[in-house]
């Protein structure tokens, strides 16, 4: 097994893995070594790979089935890869805006592996915040009153008419006309089901309310939750180079693709690991 270093990017989470080459097949040792990181460090970098569609399906397919996005199409050769590609004329990107991914599912995604083929030649960062610091960075008295709380999510406002993600051009999205009647409950307090840990589980682009409050008390905890979820104490942020690797927990962060880069093109390719009903 090849000795993985782990550095830590900042003070919170997110650590880049030094040591393995992801397109070569991984022993058992290192799978478990990457997962145990990725339940510690919530977001894992990796520089200077080289991965093929299938490899990169190999290589996400260690960590679990790998799950396809409701109203994103894949490559045609293989449907399992998503492209995001942000083209220079585009007035909006892919996951622009702070979000975990899918929460409008009843088993959303537990992560993804996100591969960089090209990349402006500045900009194009990505966010991600540590949900879990920010559930511990609460009073003791907020905590109470949100344990045990349910939110509803909805696909909606970001797959529905007029939708910002409708907007990408260059993503093949599709069925988004039904995305605005559904929605799913999730817990505004989740666990981790590995790590045991607690971590706040809304985001922005797709809870839509809390149950059982009045829709004021709702709107105004909600945008509380929002704002203090991604405050920069609990975040850290990565600078994509052609080759770069990102893989998340999804149960544990939220992201957002910065879009500072408007006249260059951006291409990264994505795959999802499928995750199960958060408690
Ligand atoms: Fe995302």
């Amino acid at each position: 097994m090849p000795s993985l270093d782990f550095v830590p990017v900042s003070g919170v989470l997110g650590a880049l893995v030094d040591g393995v080459d992801l397109s070569e097949g991984l022993d058992d040792a290192t799978v478990e070594s990457l997962q145990a990181a990725l339940v510690e460090h919530h977001v894992l970098f990796f520089r200077n790979q080289s991965l093929t569609p299938q490899q990169q399906i190999a290589f996400g397919s260690r960590f679990g089935p790998l799950g396809s996005h409701p109203f994103v199409g894949g490559m045609a050769d293989h449907p399992e890869v998503i492209e995001v590609i942000t083209e220079p004329d585009d007035r909006v990107n892919f996951g622009g805006g702070w979000h975990t991914d899918v929460t409008f599912l009843e088993r959303p995604d537990l992560g993804s592996v996100l591969y960089a083929v090209e990349v402006p030649p500045v900009g194009g960062d990505t966010l991600f915040a540590d949900q879990h610091a920010a559930w511990d960075a609460l009073s003791d008295n907020m905590k109470e009153f949100l344990d045990g709380l349910v939110a509803v999510h909805s696909p909606g406002m970001q797959y529905g008419e007029g939708g910002y993600s409708t907007k990408s051009r260059s993503i093949a999205t599709r069925d988004a006309d039904g995305a605005v009647v559904t929605s799913v409950e999730h817990p505004v307090v989740r666990t981790h089901p590995v790590s045991g840990r607690k971590g706040l589980y809304v985001n922005r682009a797709f809870t839509t309310r809390i149950r059982g409050l009045h829709y004021d008390e709702s709107a105004m905890l909600l945008d509380f939750l929002f704002r203090h979820a991604v405050e920069e104490r609990f975040t850290c942020r990565f600078a994509w180079e052609p080759g770069s690797v990102a893989m998340w927990d999804n149960r544990s962060v939220q992201h957002f693709a910065l879009y500072d880069y408007r006249g260059h093109r951006r291409h990264m390719r994505r795959v999802t690991i499928s995750g199960d009903r958060p408690f």
